[in-house]
């Protein structure tokens, strides 16, 4: 997958990336990222991307005629408007894992990064964009969801995780949270491993991974719990719960 960030500060992006996981993706070639530096397409003396907002405030507003020229050159070989144009804002729709999904099954994505009290509102009448927040706090910038966006994007790309990190057992991918882990050793500190973990009975561990995972969703994402499609083994055991 390839995918295009715009942003007024490529270096925050050079370890981020170049780490763990995602370093491997982009040295295995499954994944392509090309960071793009709007001040680059800014045409004055100054390489101005800010300026004052019209009708007064506090702040500076991201300016449209750079961000325009990079968003133009990242989708010149694109018909127009074919792409969707993601933005990072606390303004945004709230990240979820559906939409995450969705991505990763496309071919391209394109990541603006905002930043200062906004950006020009004709970003938003010239390209097909979607504004996306990562949750409800604001950030000082759209640098650190964008990278939020491609690393959740990413584990759901074929090769990106190893069998070992497989993303089906994973929380969300049944609408629950996952089930508490443990490695050794199996006595720290005067906390012991449960012992079932011990055992070596597979029925057992998975019952008990289950309940557990139930738990912790009824209590602390009820909201979660009430959207899961729950077997009548799960209601088994939360009844017993
Ligand atoms: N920029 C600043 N805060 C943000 C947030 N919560 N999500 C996305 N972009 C942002």
């Amino acid at each position: 997958m390839r995918i295009d960030i715009l942003t007024l500060f490529p270096d925050m992006f050079e370890s981020a990336f170049s780490a763990s996981i995602i370093g491997r993706a982009r040295q295995n070639g499954l994944l392509d990222i090309r960071l793009w530096d709007i001040r680059l397409f800014a045409t004055d003396r100054h390489k101005t991307a800010d300026d004052k907002p019209y009708g007064g405030g506090p702040g500076m507003v991201m300016k449209i005629e750079p961000l325009a020229a990079c968003l133009d050159a990242v989708l010149s070989e694109e018909p127009p408007l074919a792409l969707p144009v993601i933005v990072t804002s606390p303004q945004g729709r709230l990240l979820h894992d559906a939409l995450v999904r969705e991505w990763a099954g496309y071919e391209r994505l394109v990541l603006v990064c905002g930043h200062y009290e906004g950006i020009d509102e004709r970003l938003h009448q010239l390209y097909n964009t979607m504004e996306i927040s990562i949750g409800d706090y604001v950030l000082t910038g759209g640098e650190l969801p964008a990278m939020v966006i491609v690393d959740a994007v990413s584990r759901f790309l074929p090769g990106v995780l190893g069998g070992e990190e497989s993303a089906l057992g994973d929380c969300f991918s049944d609408g629950l949270l996952k089930h508490p882990q443990y490695s050794r050793p199996p006595l720290f500190r005067g906390l012991a491993v449960p012992s079932v973990l011990l055992s070596g009975h597979h029925e057992e561990i998975r019952l008990w991974r289950r309940r557990q995972a139930l738990l912790r969703t009824r209590e602390r994402r009820p909201d979660l719990l009430a959207k899961a499609a729950l077997t009548e083994e799960d209601l088994r055991l939360l009844a017993g719960l």
